[in-house]
């Protein structure tokens, strides 16, 4: 399956499927054989960039409905 990249409101982009995940420097994370992750939104997590669960403590708040995107 490819990548599937799902918005969660108020929280991190859950990523499964067929994927990979580098640094800017492309040095690639290693998932343990992982096929689902979760990248974080909110900037707090100790493990990023990673979720960590951080974004429920926060008061980290993002829409994540497709409509809301702006038009090209
Ligand atoms: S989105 Fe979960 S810790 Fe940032």
């Amino acid at each position: 399956m490819a990548a599937k990249i799902t918005v969660n409101p108020n929280g991190p982009f859950k990523v499964e499927g067929e994927f990979e995940v580098f640094d800017a420097q492309g040095k690639q994370f290693h998932l343990g054989g992982k096929s689902v992750v979760f990248l974080c939104r909110c900037g707090q997590s100790s493990k990023m960039p990673f979720c960590d669960g951080t974004h429920k403590s926060c008061g980290f708040v993002s829409p994540s409905d497709a409509g809301d995107v702006m038009q090209a």
